[in-house]
């Protein structure tokens, strides 16, 4: 391009138009960016944020798995299962007090954090927990098993019997 013509073209625009058009579209760019990240954002924000904790349902076996008299506890679940006779309780291991595990002792349970103690029930017989021991629904699975359900508390005393 001769000199002539590109002192044509700037009179006529072309140079200053193009790079007018660039700075267009470098801005046109830059707010699609800022507009796609906002978007982005506010779709993560009304996504549900959903936590995935400790099932409150579990499994243990089979009934004929536990002899009669039995007591095991699942200290995962922090839960003590009996079985007297054909029937099973669930009752919490957690105290609640504070919520530390509770133990086992001849007469019922213990709290180490502040010596909270329960009878063989779950009842508060000395410290300071407020209330007892929570006792959970213990049901049969279609396929035979034993399932405790943690989000299901029962009044104390409450059993499954199983057929036997
Ligand atoms: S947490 Fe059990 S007595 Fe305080």
């Amino acid at each position: 391009m001769s000199r002539l013509d590109a002192l044509h073209d700037e009179r006529a625009g072309g140079p200053r138009r193009s790079r007018r058009s660039v700075i267009s579209w470098i801005a046109a760019g830059a707010f699609a960016a800022c507009a796609g990240v906002m978007t982005l954002f506010n779709l993560m924000f009304l996504r549900p944020r959903v936590t995935t904790g400790e099932a409150s349902k579990f499994r243990i076996g089979r009934p004929e798995n536990f002899s009669s008299g039995s007591v095991v506890e699942f200290p995962d679940a922090k839960v003590v299962v009996r079985r007297s006779g054909d029937r099973f309780s669930a009752v919490s291991l957690v105290c609640t007090h504070l919520g530390c595990t509770v133990r086992r002792t001849d007469v019922g349970f213990e709290c180490p954090c502040h010596g909270s103690v329960y009878d063989a029930a779950g009842s508060v017989i000395g410290g300071p927990a407020p209330k007892a021991l929570s006792w959970y629904r213990v049901s049969l699975t279609p396929s035979g098993e034993l399932e405790v359900d943690k989000q299901s508390v029962v009044p104390a005393g409450t059993h499954l019997e199983v057929a036997s």
